[in-house]
């Protein structure tokens, strides 16, 4: 047994959890018509009811208590001191000096690293600057319209779910087109839609060592070359985001045209640096810098705020008490908001990336579960789908339902039903229907007994299904930079809980590994084969195809 699982306060837990389970949230309602108003508290432009959950008072102290026994807020400050905590790279983990409007310094092993994060910043707003006004232009002299933003994992999925959630703020005139994948179609479709002399690609990559990121930069590079473009234009189009100087200059990026981040910033971590360039470059720099402000705004309500009104601090023990007190194997975020569609893919490498781990502290197996499976979509599409399985499946899906109450649209009637189905899902999971509802309701059909009992069981809806609702103004860009922080830390106090390091990812090297050992068989086709069964003939059938 761990020292976690063994502790009182674990204990504490588990014991309140068979209790809880015999209740049901729907009497506590009824019991209690203050819940609501108790159970919802705000920050930063976020409004959290989280009174739709399977929790008391008492609940909501052990998780706590669980929180101090775990120092979380001793961890807490590590890392915003810039302390080693990702201690298998030997990295402190700063990404919050990004977006530290605060004018104190942030020191890493004694050094100041603010005057280069503002340095930065200053490099992002005249770039920007430069491309928005026509200033900087391309080598035939037509204005750069056209963005290729390459990069995957952290470097492809905050800047690209920004971007697409801040469509109201977009700077007419310029278009942000996203690669990650190196499958040729993606690359293929875009280079086809758009014109070299237009044309700026900015390629990020943290450690410039990324396979895909590479492969679709040379393919641009080579697109562009094709199209007419010359090698001495390529510095006027081709720009990069990376830690690796010296990789990205051999490459053959113009020592000028390459923007910095440091090895504090974590990949999932690292949208608040250069790595956000498209960003600014979709929105315009003052929405780019609302949106880091959010953020800063969110750090400090997560460094100050009592643990009983602070909305990372509430989301992740509600995490902890269903993934170890309820087995919950998953968890799904539902924005009711087109614009914010991408969000659970963002949040399921935030959250998976940094908590998918086994070991605690330096090498104890866990004997618990740590990072839950994280996963959804917009609503209402979901509703039509998946929603079957939360209602009535029998696996328990804490859900995040978020809506802004003001949108961008005109279409009012739109909105009032998107606002219904939103509230009323969230209605529905918790209060559920029982048999002797769904059987009053069919008593006026004129069914036999047995066709009636036997409808009325199908039809019965368990209810007490926990969910949280997030309600926003609107996602300007710094209610967004605050939703994205508030996860970012809900997932550091996950991790704190569980003792793993949320921000070392070796689970994904083997893959890269193999992938590349395989690559070599696909590429020499005379090389003997040595890998299993399996993969030798995957291989061989490839061959076949492609010659
Ligand atoms: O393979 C995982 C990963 O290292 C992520 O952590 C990271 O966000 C992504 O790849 C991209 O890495 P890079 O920015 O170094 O290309």
């Amino acid at each position: 047994m761990t020292a976690l699982t063994a502790s009182p306060e674990w204990k504490n837990l588990e014991n309140i959890a068979t209790q809880i389970k015999a209740q049901h949230m729907r009497d506590w309602f009824t019991a209690d018509p203050q819940r609501a108003e108790k159970l919802t508290k705000s920050a930063c432009g976020i409004e959290l009811d989280f009174s739709k959950n399977l929790i008391t008072d008492e609940v909501m102290q052990a998780l706590q208590a669980l929180a101090i026994e775990c120092q979380v807020n001793k961890k807490r400050q590590a890392m915003f001191a810039g302390e080693i905590i990702n201690h298998t790279e030997q990295r402190a983990v700063l990404h919050t000096a990004l977006r530290n409007f605060s004018g104190k310094p942030v020191l890493v092993d004694g050094q100041d690293v603010m005057p280069d994060v503002l340095a930065c910043q200053q490099k992002i707003q005249d770039f920007v600057k430069s491309v928005h006004s026509g200033k900087r232009k391309g080598y035939t002299g037509k204005p750069l319209k056209e963005i290729v933003a390459i990069g995957i994992g952290g470097s492809f999925l905050g800047p690209k779910i920004m971007s697409e959630a801040l469509k109201p703020y977009w700077f007419a005139g310029v278009k942000v087109h996203y690669v990650a994948n190196v499958d040729g179609c993606h690359i293929q479709d875009v280079l086809a839609s758009i014109d070299h002399r237009e044309t700026l690609v900015v390629m990020s990559s943290k450690s410039f060592t990324t396979q895909e990121t590479l492969q679709n930069t040379l393919t641009a590079k080579a697109w562009f070359l094709e199209e007419g473009g010359t090698q001495q234009d390529i510095a006027k189009h081709f720009i990069a985001v990376s830690s690796n100087i010296q990789a990205a200059t051999e490459f053959g990026m113009d020592a000028e045209n390459i923007f910095p981040l440091w090895d504090w910033v974590g990949g999932r971590y690292s949208l608040w640096s250069a790595i956000g360039l498209p960003i600014a470059l979709t929105i315009g720099y003052d929405h780019y810098r609302a949106m880091l402000q959010g953020a800063f705004d969110m750090d400090e309500h997560f460094q100050n705020a009592p643990m009983e009104q602070n909305l990372p601090m509430i989301l992740a023990l509600l995490g902890v008490w269903y993934v170890n007190f309820f087995d919950a194997q998953s968890q799904v975020l539902l924005p009711y908001y087109h614009y914010l569609r991408g969000f659970p893919a963002y949040v399921q490498q935030l959250d998976m990336e940094s908590n998918g781990k086994r070991i605690a502290g330096s090498q104890t197996a866990v004997d618990y579960a740590t990072g839950p499976i994280i996963w959804g979509s917009e609503g209402t599409n979901g509703q039509h789908s998946f929603h079957q399985l939360i209602h009535q499946g029998t696996s328990l899906i804490p859900a995040d339902f978020m809506l802004p109450l003001n949108v961008p649209n005109k279409n009012a009637a739109h909105h009032a039903m998107l606002a219904s189905n939103c509230f009323g899902q969230t209605q529905a999971l918790m209060q559920g229907k029982t048999f002797e509802e769904c059987k009053a309701d069919l008593a006026s059909k004129g069914l036999d007994d047995t066709t009636l009992e036997s409808l009325a069981t199908h039809k019965t809806m368990p209810g007490n299904k926990p969910s949280n609702t997030l309600l926003f103004q609107q996602l300007d860009p710094k209610t967004l930079g605050a939703l994205v922080a508030m996860y970012e830390h809900k997932v550091f106090v996950q991790g704190a809980i569980w003792g793993v390091n949320s921000f070392d990812q070796w689970g994904v090297e083997l893959g890269k590994e193999l992938g590349n050992q395989v690559l070599d068989k696909l590429v020499n086709t005379d090389a003997e084969l040595g890998f299993d069964g399996s993969t030798n003939q995957l291989i061989s059938k490839f061959r076949k195809t492609n010659g």
